[in-house]
């Protein structure tokens, strides 16, 4: 086995918040941005793409709040090739102690003649001089030569010689629409480093997708050949097929370190957590076989291999669900449990840095859910937590609900919200007939806010196990060209559809009314 050594450290930037978030439908609130943050930074990863800073206010407002106030991981924005998207990008990440301004122009020619309409002499004087704007700025910059995996290489090599000159510290390879495999892209990386005359003086990175369901295996193949950055997300979420996950990269690593004799910092115990959380809060799920995370990715069923585990768990396990951080305890909390008891679970759940008020009225909440359930789950307790801190302002909030459905009945429902607009509260009251008692309730809404939303996606499932286990539903709407997810549950699924909607109508009323509708 090769020894390990510190110059043979991989490191980890995760995109999760900025490719992660062009994944359909994928809108993060500001307050989700930062608890994702906040949880990369507990998974230890190296730099946290935190956003396009340029792209939207609310973009620029949350990369500049995550420089504030997440501490340890390299805080990076994305920024093209020019002096606007530069300097706003700067303007966001300068808080940071650890600022990075990541820089990018198509190389291919298929993107220079007919996306940007340029010349290869153009688009190699654009990437110089945003570099030397970016170094003014800011020491750490990383350039990415979009659509590497289909540019001519001695164009690419002659790009990023002249970049790293310039003072590029990082240089980016991306196969940006997931074409390559991963002996062409192994040999790309090896290439690169052969012939670019002053690469010892940056890191090569990668950015795999997933376009052939290769992102990982193509990123692993860098590592083989000398690339010392990935870029990945949690889940793999990303545009079209998404990004490589970083998951499945950090555990290839950590389980195979014949072949990968390099050093890393992710604490993979906060891998599992890490995945809840984006999978919840981005209503993306994650499928039951997926690596690392899929709910059956440590599930044994059948009975040789049973038989095999209790006699030895390598005969099937070739890691440990504990490495990943999958709970090992379900200790179940109920009605007689007291807020020692619960706030302690929220610290093993990794909630540390929750506000005083905040996990009082958690417990308020823990308590309602409680009377109505059994047992409540750590599962229970994450969504709890996940809807209380999302920041969305309740302006709509429920107080009447009556619904009629059944065999040879009109489904109907009568809805009572209440509005609360800066302390003034006013009760609106409508109902609707609709194809079941979901749509009619929704209608209703649509009737009582002035808001008519296309319902894009709705889903159902059971948050934990048994008999009174709650229902999760996400919705996916789309108001104004804007998508927006909602997530509500209960023990009571219509209870728990209409909390979803309501919960993605608040979000519009915030994001697309200041709050004022
Ligand atoms: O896929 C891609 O090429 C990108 C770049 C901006 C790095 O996301
Ligand atoms: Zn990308």
């Amino acid at each position: 086995m090769a020894k390990k050594n510190k110059k043979d450290t991989v490191v980890f930037f995760d995109t999760t918040l900025r490719d992660g978030e062009q994944s359909p439908g994928a809108s993060l609130t500001f307050q989700e941005k930062l608890l994702v943050a906040q949880q990369l930074a507990a998974m230890n990863v190296d730099i946290i793409e935190a956003g396009f800073p340029i792209s939207s206010q609310g973009d620029f407002d949350s990369v500049k709040s995550i420089a504030q106030q997440v501490k340890g991981p390299v805080i990076c924005g994305l920024c093209r090739a020019n002096t606007k998207d530069i300097t706003t990008c700067w303007n966001a990440i300068k808080y940071s102690k650890k600022p990075r301004i990541h820089t990018f122009i198509a190389t291919s020619d298929l993107h220079i003649e007919k996306k940007l309409q340029k010349t290869r002499q153009q688009v190699f004087d654009m990437a110089v001089n945003a570099v030397k704007l970016a170094k003014s700025f800011c020491d750490d910059v990383e350039f990415s030569a979009e659509d590497a995996s289909r540019s001519d290489v001695d164009y690419l090599c002659s790009i990023i010689e002249a970049v790293i000159a310039t003072g590029a510290t990082t240089v980016n390879i991306p196969d940006t629409v997931g074409y390559a495999i991963p002996s062409e892209f192994g040999n790309l990386i090896a290439t690169i480093k052969q012939r670019v005359k002053n690469i010892e003086k940056a890191v090569i990175s990668v950015h795999c997708h997933n376009d052939l369901g290769l992102g990982v295996a193509n990123s692993l193949a860098a590592i083989e050949n000398g690339a010392r950055q990935i870029e990945c997300t949690v889940n793999g979420i990303g545009e079209r097929a998404g990004n490589a996950a970083i998951e499945e990269i950090v555990m290839a690593i950590k389980t195979k370190p014949m072949f990968y004799p390099v050093n890393y910092n992710i604490k993979t115990k906060e891998i599992y957590k890490s995945s809840k959380l984006v999978s919840n809060l981005t209503g993306i799920t994650v499928q039951p076989n997926k690596a690392i995370v899929g709910i059956n990715a440590f599930a044994h069923e059948s009975g040789i291999h049973q038989d095999g585990m209790l006699k030895d768990k390598r005969t099937y396990e070739i890691m440990s669900p504990q490495d990943v951080g999958v709970p090992e305890s379900l200790l179940v909390l109920g009605k007689h449990s007291g807020r020692h008891a619960f706030f302690k679970r929220l610290k093993d759940l990794g909630y540390n840095k929750l506000q005083p008020e905040v996990m009082e009225q958690l417990f308020e909440k823990f308590k309602l859910l409680a009377d109505k359930k059994k047992c409540v789950f750590d599962d229970d307790i994450n969504s709890l937590v996940e809807q209380s801190v999302s920041g969305v302002k309740e302006v709509y909030t429920i107080d009447y609900v009556n619904v009629t459905s059944g065999v040879g009945v009109i489904p109907t429902a009568t809805i009572r919200l209440v509005k609360t607009i800066k302390n003034k509260k006013e009760i609106i009251q409508e109902a609707a007939c609709g194809s079941g008692p979901v749509d009619a309730a929704y209608k209703a809404i649509d009737k009582i806010t002035g808001i008519t939303v296309d319902l894009e996606d709705y889903t159902l499932r059971a948050i934990s196990s048994g008999e009174d286990a709650q229902g999760e539903v996400n919705v996916k709407v789309k108001y104004n060209g804007a998508k927006y997810i909602g997530k509500g549950m209960s023990t009571d699924i219509v209870e728990a559809s209409i909390n979803a909607y309501i919960h993605a109508v608040n979000k519009i009323v915030i994001m697309q009314f200041g709050g004022k509708k």
